[in-house]
């Protein structure tokens, strides 16, 4: 499986010598920065943990309904999830590198930590309940 690269805010926060061997390590001119590639699957509803990069944001498709969600991942088992729908009006958004755009009515949020950037949104993502659990991340509902 592809994975998303890094995006800039994130690679500066982590030492050059571990972005060297690591998730950078994949990204092409075609693909740079993060959230430019589709959203990971998780497929039977759960996702290994270890396709989840860490220092990044990334989009994660659930499936079922209001599959997306937003898994800010530091290290090990230093996550935050949030829903991957703006909170406008409800329509499911696109990661484009440390962004998450609305494609109706042009909102904005930051990919870090759920927060409006640009409105007519004016609530951060809301929080969702996720768990791991034999290394496998799985949504709770
Ligand atoms: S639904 Fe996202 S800006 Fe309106």
């Amino acid at each position: 499986m592809e994975r998303p690269c890094l995006s800039r805010r994130h690679a500066l926060l982590i030492p050059a010598t571990a972005a060297g061997l690591g998730g950078l390590a994949a990204c092409g001119p075609e693909d740079e920065g993060f959230g430019t590639a589709e959203p990971l699957r998780a497929d039977d509803g759960g996702i290994p943990l270890e396709e989840i990069p860490e220092d990044a944001s990334t989009l994660v498709n659930f499936g079922g309904q209001q599959p997306f969600v937003l898994i800010v991942r530091g290290t090990g088992d230093d996550l935050t999830a949030y829903s991957g729908y703006c909170t406008h009006n409800g329509c499911a958004l696109r990661q484009h590198e440390a962004e998450l755009d609305c494609p109706c009515h042009g909102s904005r949020f930051d990919a870090e930590t759920g927060e409006v950037l640009l409105g007519p949104a004016t609530r951060q993502l809301p929080e969702v309940k996720v768990a791991i659990e034999d290394g496998t991340l799985r949504r709770v509902r």
